[in-house]
């Protein structure tokens, strides 16, 4: 296998192995939470320059489930206008383009709203503890979710992903650590515990059509590596065709060690989900990928199906042609400072200075 082997996902052929993973920006939309020149210019740059499957970043479902204030959204129809764009930018030089759908769940700032979840557990913010949602605020809140995923469609998005990781809603629904119900949505079973993202993904089937790209960006450990596969498997049957691998809330797993591999263990929970679902379900993995050669060993060894960028492409989009062709580029210096926060503003110093920009 070549990274520049195109690889088909339900029926959208990508043209490569590369896809950028999905990378908030803080600093780029307002409160409407609209797209902005901003967005379409930075996904049509990574697209131009190779990245064949574009994920956008972290979208809110609805004002209360944001990140902060200044977050893009897709909770109101008037915000899929501005998508189209993303969307028209990506598909000009042949990248397919999903959108990530997420809900901060326990983890929203109080200026946005409460922190509701599974369950009342104890939250950093001035609330101290969260509200348990009602079943009927799950079922709203999946519709939130839906009616985003039909909104991505209207746009011309191939598909959209269901942001299952990191610590967000989905991701507190199947971890003990803030899912301690008892009920059909809690944590009693591996089907109770991914039942808010499998009818999720049920449902937008429904809505979206046989040929939609439906994604979970899943948590590849949850405290262990097999009860994530567990819960994937979940989302699979419900319809999921592209898992995306990365961490979640508990990490408790001796099986996973380091064994001298040129990639991290973040990375090995998307090849150890690889190996499970190889030939069933194209798999991504993520985390540390700052080198071609990386990247290209794992495609090459067929250890993934794909590999998620993030700061390759942010700190510069001309990594995919790296990968792919040798051509020059700026190296991400892991200095983790575009890790920035609502209301700084973006802090890569590869991108500042390849943009003229001076922020130090
Ligand atoms: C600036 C920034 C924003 C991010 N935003 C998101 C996001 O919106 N959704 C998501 O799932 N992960 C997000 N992440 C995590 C990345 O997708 C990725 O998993 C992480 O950066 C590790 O990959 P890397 O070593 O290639 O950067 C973000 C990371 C960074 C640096």
């Amino acid at each position: 296998m070549r990274v520049n082997s195109p690889i088909t996902i339900n029926k959208t052929v990508i043209k490569n192995r590369l896809t950028m993973a999905p990378t908030v920006k803080f600093d780029y939309a307002e409160d409407d939470g609209k797209v902005t020149e901003r967005h379409v210019e930075h996904y049509r740059e990574r697209a131009e320059h190779e990245c064949g499957l574009i994920c956008v970043e972290a979208t809110a479902v609805s004002p209360e489930g944001r990140f902060c204030k200044t977050h893009l959204g897709l909770w109101e129809d008037s915000q899929a206008e501005g998508h189209k764009a993303i969307v028209e930018a990506c598909h000009k030089y042949g990248a397919a383009v999903i959108i990530q759908l997420n809900h901060t769940g326990i983890t929203t700032t109080p200026d946005v709203g409460p922190a509701i979840g599974p369950s009342a557990v104890p939250v950093k913010t001035p609330a101290k503890m969260s509200r348990e949602m009602t079943i009927d605020e799950i079922h709203e809140t999946q519709e939130l979710f839906v009616k985003a995923a039909i909104r991505a469609k209207s746009a011309g998005y191939d598909g959209i992903q269901l942001h299952g990781c990191h610590g967000y809603l989905i991701n507190q629904f199947i971890s003990r650590k803030t899912n301690l119900r008892t009920d059909e949505y809690g944590i009693l079973t591996y089907e109770n515990r991914a039942r808010f993202a499998s009818e999720i993904i049920t449902k937008i089937r429904e809505c979206c059509g046989p040929d939609f790209i439906i994604s979970v960006r899943t948590a590849g450990i949850e405290p262990n590596v097999s009860s994530a596969i567990s819960i994937a498997e979940e989302y699979v049957k419900a319809g999921c065709d592209y898992l995306q691998v990365s961490t979640g809330i508990e990490w408790e797993d001796s099986s996973l060690k380091e064994r001298g591999e040129p990639y991290n263990l973040i990375c090995s929970l998307g090849v150890r989900f690889h190996d499970h679902f190889a030939g069933r379900v194209p798999v991504s993995c993520a985390n540390g990928l700052l080198d071609p050669k990386t990247v290209r060993y794992l495609i090459e060894h067929e250890l993934v199906d794909t590999v998620d960028l993030a700061r390759a492409v942010l700190a510069d989009p001309a990594f995919c042609e790296a990968v792919l062709n040798n051509a020059k580029f700026t190296k991400c210096s892991n200095c983790l400072r575009c890790q920035y926060g609502p209301g700084m503003a973006h802090r890569c110093p590869a991108l500042s200075k390849r943009m003229g920009l001076n922020v130090f």
